[in-house]
C-alpha cells in the first residue's frame, strides 16, 4: 500500500474494548461545574469522546502487549533498557539515548545543560512546555515559522517550515546569543504542520555555517515522516523508516515526548551525537529522573516504548491515522466550521474566534467555546488561543494569539469515525448556539501553564 495517501478502514482489529458512560446535558452541566470550568480538571469517566489529547492516549499494538510482560526492572543495566537503546540507535542513528519519564522531564534536563540566561533560543514553532523550559533557564525564545503557517486557509505542504530568510538573519545578528536551533516535527503549535526534509537541510546548512548544533523536538517524528513521503516528490517510493533515518540524519540529537509516535502510554528520551552532552544530561536525569538506564520509565514501558518505535513506521498505518484525522477535519468542514488546513497529522483545529467574534481575545473565546462543546456533547478538546499563549514574562501582559483555536487531538487507534462524527455534530451545535455562549475569567491563574490548572467564572 505503499504509494496511498490514505486508508479507508482500519488496517486493525479490536481486541479489547472500554466503556464509554453516556451523560446529559444537566450532568455535565454539574460535572463542569466542579471542574472550576475547566475541562482539564474533569473526571475522564465523564467525558464521551475524549479528544484533550494524543498524548499517551493511544491504544498499543498486541506486540506491545506480549513486550510488557518482557520488562527487566533492574535498578542499574537492565536489559529493557539495551533493547530501547539499540533500536534508538537502528531507527534514528544517535549514539546516545537517555530516557525520561516524559517529553518535558527531557527537556527540563536539556534546556539546563544546552541553554543559559540571555540566551535566544530559535525554532520553527517551541512547544508551550519546551517555551516554559526555555523561560525557566532565563532563555528567550524565537518563533521563526513560515509566515503561511498563520494563514489557516492557505494551503501548502510543510506549513510547519521554518522561514530560512528570517533564521539566516536572526543567525547572523545574534549568534553569539544563540546556543541551537531546535526544529519541532510536526509543528504541533501551528495545527501538527509538517516539516520538509528540504526544509530540515536548509536549516542544518545554515547551522553549520554559524557553527551551531541543530535539534529536533521529535514527538510526531512518524507522522512528519509520512508527510514528507506523500507530498515530497523524491520520497514517494522509500520505506518510512529510511525516510526517519535521513531526518535524524541532519540531527545533533533531540528531545522526544515518546507518548505521541512512541504510541506509549508514557515515556520520553533524549538523544545525543556529543558524548559529552550526554554525561552532563545524564548527570542531571540522575537527580530529576533516575539512573540513566531507567529514565523514571519502568523496564515494561521501555520494552513497549521499543516495540512501539517499530510498529509506528508502518506504511499502512500511518495512512489510516493521518487519514482518519483529515475526514475528521472535512467532517467539521462540512457543517460550516472553519478548520486549519491543510489538516495536520494529530489534531484537527477549529477557529473558535470566528464562531464566537462577540468575546474579545482577553476573555478567552477557545476556552469558552471548549466548555460549551463539553456540555453540548461531551466532547473534551483544548484551547490553544490566547490562555495557552500565557503573559509576556517581562510585561506581564497577556500574550495575544494570532488565533483563537480549538484543537480536536486524536488519539491513535481509540476512536471509530463514527465517534469523531458526534464530535463533529457537537461543535456544530456549538456554532448554533454561538450568540448564547459568554467568555471567561479567571478566578484562579497558576504563573506558568496556566491553561492546565486555570480556573475560570462564565461572564
Ligand atoms: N513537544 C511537543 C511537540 C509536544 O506536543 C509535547 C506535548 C511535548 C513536547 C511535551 O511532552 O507531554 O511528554 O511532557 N504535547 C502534549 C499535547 C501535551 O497535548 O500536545 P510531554
Amino acid at each position: 500500500m505503499s504509494k496511498q495517501a490514505e486508508m479507508k478502514f482500519e488496517p486493525f482489529k479490536i481486541k479489547m474494548v472500554e466503556s464509554i458512560h453516556v451523560t446529559t446535558r444537566a450532568y455535565r452541566a454539574q460535572a463542569l461545574k466542579k471542574a472550576y470550568m475547566n475541562i482539564f480538571f474533569l473526571r475522564a469517566e465523564d467525558v464521551i469522546v475524549d479528544l484533550l489529547t494524543d498524548s499517551g492516549t493511544g491504544a498499543m499494538t498486541d506486540k506491545q502487549w506480549a513486550a510488557l510482560m518482557r520488562g527487566d526492572e533492574a535498578y542499574a543495566g537492565s536489559r529493557s533498557f539495551y533493547r530501547l537503546e539499540g533500536t534508538v540507535q537502528k531507527l534514528f542513528g544517535f549514539p546516545y539515548v537517555l530516557p525520561t519519564h516524559q517529553g518535558r522531564g527531557g527537556e527540563h534536563i536539556f534546556m539546563r545543560v544546552l541553554a543559559n540566561p540571555g540566551d535566544l533560543i530559535p525554532g520553527n514553532h517551541h512547544f508551550d512546555t519546551t517555551t516554559a523550559h526555555i523561560d525557566q533557564r532565563g532563555a528567550e525564545a524565537a518563533n521563526l515559522v513560515v509566515e503561511e503557517a498563520w494563514d489557516p486557509d492557505y494551503i501548502s505542504p510543510f506549513k510547519g517550515n521554518i522561514d530560512i530568510e528570517r533564521l539566516g538573519k536572526l543567525l547572523k545578528k545574534e549568534h553569539k546569543r544563540i546556543p541551537f536551533v531546535l526544529l519541532t516535527l510536526t509543528c504541533n503549535s501551528v495545527g501538527g504542520q509538517p516539516v520538509s526534509m528540504e526544509n530540515i537541510k536548509a536549516t542544518r546548512e545554515l547551522c553549520d555555517k554559524y557553527g551551531k548544533p541543530l535539534y529536533i523536538d521529535g514527538a510526531r517524528f512518524a507522522e512528519n515522516a509520512y508527510f514528507i513521503k506523500t507530498r515530497e516528490k523524491q520520497y514517494a517510493d522509500r520505506p518510512i523508516d529510511k525516510i526517519v533515518k535521513k531526518m535524524m540524519s541532519f540531527f545533533d540529537g533531540g528531545t522526544f515526548s515518546l507518548k505521541k509516535d512512541g504510541t506509549v502510554n508514557i515515556g520520553g528520551m533524549l538523544c545525543f551525537h556529543n558524548e559529552d552532552n550526554y554525561w552532563r544530561a545524564a548527570a542531571l536525569a540522575t537527580i530529576y529522573e533516575g539512573f540513566p538506564t531507567y529514565g523514571g520509565l519502568a523496564g515494561r514501558d521501555m520494552e513497549a516504548l521499543a516495540q512501539g518505535l517499530e510498529d509506528v513506521l508502518d506504511v499502512d498505518y500511518l495512512a489510516y491515522r493521518t487519514g482518519q484525522v483529515k475526514r475528521f477535519g472535512e467532517m467539521m468542514e462540512a457543517r460550516g466550521l472553519r478548520v486549519l488546513k491543510p489538516i495536520g497529522g494529530h489534531a484537527v483545529y477549529v477557529d473558535a474566534g470566528r464562531v464566537l467574534p462577540h468575546i474579545p481575545a482577553e476573555e478567552m473565546p477557545g476556552v469558552a467555546f471548549a466548555n460549551e462543546l463539553y456540555l453540548e456533547g461531551g466532547v473534551r478538546a483544548v484551547e490553544i488561543g490566547t490562555c495557552m499563549a500565557g503573559r509576556d514574562p517581562r510585561t506581564g501582559k497577556n500574550k495575544i494569539a494570532k488565533l483563537e483555536m480549538v484543537r480536536y487531538a486524536v488519539p491513535r487507534r481509540v476512536y471509530t469515525d463514527a465517534h469523531l462524527e458526534w464530535a463533529a455534530d457537537s461543535s456544530a451545535a456549538v456554532m448554533k448556539r454561538a450568540k448564547k455562549v459568554h467568555g471567561v475569567r479567571f478566578t484562579f491563574e497558576p504563573p506558568a501553564l496556566r491553561h492546565f490548572i486555570a480556573r475560570y467564572e462564565m461572564l
